[in-house]
């Protein structure tokens, strides 16, 4: 990356490269990321994938003038593979060095680059929809989150993966059931809307991952199997149903985050992976419409996760001055935006995952 973020909203980040190296092709058989997997595929990749990067950029590792890793929240051994990296790499070019908080760089990555509206300006209502985590928080300014709600229990894309999983699609599954929905009658299947009738803007995506896969079992126990139109019409149900959760509880978030921005322009935008699903996007740019707000969504390769976004949340840190020295750093497992925000308890044995 290159640049600084700007005053407002506007940017002039420049991505000079932006290499992700997907391992889904490891996990696959197992349906679901193996943590020890993870880890060594991360020791495996990293040195070619700074090699790539630099290659890509036309640069040389002396032109690099600061280093950001993600330090977490996440599955603690790919964090820390990727942390002790980065580590060694700012002490070998002596050059400061910045532990981000992987969630914090999705809540900015609207900043960075976004359509229809722009890059988005502080204060803005955020959906971050991914893979680990689901929660609706007002972006008030730098480091200043206030979380307003989010799931008690699965996450969006831990849902699409499962349902992709259960109906024999790749994994990850979001990418995959998106498609498959697009040929697929969202109306043929009657799937709950999990706590729809409960204030606040809370969701739930267990009971629904329960409920699709309830009805494919009946399918293949009345017929042997799926057709094709039938995993369609599953898919595109699920995802109607999801789009209908995160719609309804993100209009009930531009309620409350109405007082906290106080009148001052204001804007709608979501992050993370399950934003990448033109559904979403579209029902969602119609919650910010109604609500009088822009809209801003970061483009698909911005919205998984990839390392220009983790760069350009140090690039907010340094621009409103923080550059402290973090190579102590410790990869953290959890590490909440808003950590005076409630536990979310969740109604499983477990409480939330996401
Ligand atoms: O942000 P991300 O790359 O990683 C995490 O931080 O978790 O999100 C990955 C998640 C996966 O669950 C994946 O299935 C989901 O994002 N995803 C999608 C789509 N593309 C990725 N879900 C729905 N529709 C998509 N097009
Ligand atoms: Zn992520």
């Amino acid at each position: 990356m290159r640049g600084r973020p700007a005053q407002g909203g506007a940017t002039d980040g420049e991505i000079l490269a932006n290499i992700v190296m997907g391992q889904a092709e490891l996990h696959q058989a197992y349906g679901g990321v193996v943590p020890e997997i993870a880890a060594r595929a991360h020791v495996e990749r990293l040195d070619v994938a700074m090699k790539l990067a630099l290659e890509q950029a036309d640069l040389t590792l002396d032109a690099v003038d600061a280093v950001a890793v993600a330090a977490g929240p996440g599955l603690i051994g790919g964090v820390s593979a990727g942390l002790v990296f980065a580590k060694a790499v700012a002490a070998a070019r002596g050059a400061p060095f910045f532990a981000i908080n992987h969630l914090e760089a999705h809540a900015l990555s609207p900043r960075l680059a976004a359509e229809p509206d722009g890059p988005a300006a502080f204060p803005f209502l955020l959906l971050l929809a991914s893979g680990g985590h689901c929660q609706l928080i007002a972006v008030l300014g730098h480091g200043r989150y206030k979380r307003l709600g989010g799931t008690i229990d699965d996450s969006p894309g831990e849902a699409f993966d499962k349902i992709g999983q259960h109906l024999g699609l790749p994994f990850p599954g979001g990418p995959h059931v998106e498609r498959a929905a697009a040929a697929g009658d969202p109306n043929r299947f009657a799937l709950p809307r999990p706590l729809s009738d409960r204030p606040g803007c809370d969701m739930s995506f267990s009971g629904l991952k329960t409920a699709l896969r309830l009805e494919a079992d009946k399918l293949i126990a009345a017929q042997g199997g799926l057709r094709e139109q039938d995993v369609a019409d599953l898919c595109a149900s699920f995802q109607l149903a999801v789009c209908d959760s995160l719609a309804q509880k993100t209009a009930r978030a531009a309620t409350m985050f109405a007082e906290l921005s106080e009148g001052r322009p204001a804007c709608l935008a979501v992050a993370g992976g399950v934003a990448a699903n033109q559904t979403l996007r579209t029902r969602l740019r119609n919650v910010a419409a109604e609500a009088g707000l822009t809209f801003a969504a970061p483009p698909l390769s911005i919205c998984t996760d990839n390392g220009a976004m983790i760069a350009w949340a140090a690039m907010e840190r340094r621009a409103a001055g923080g550059c402290p020295d973090e190579l102590a750093a410790a990869a953290r497992a959890r590490w909440p935006l808003d950590p005076d925000a409630a536990p979310m308890l969740g109604s499983g044995k477990h409480g939330a995952k996401a």
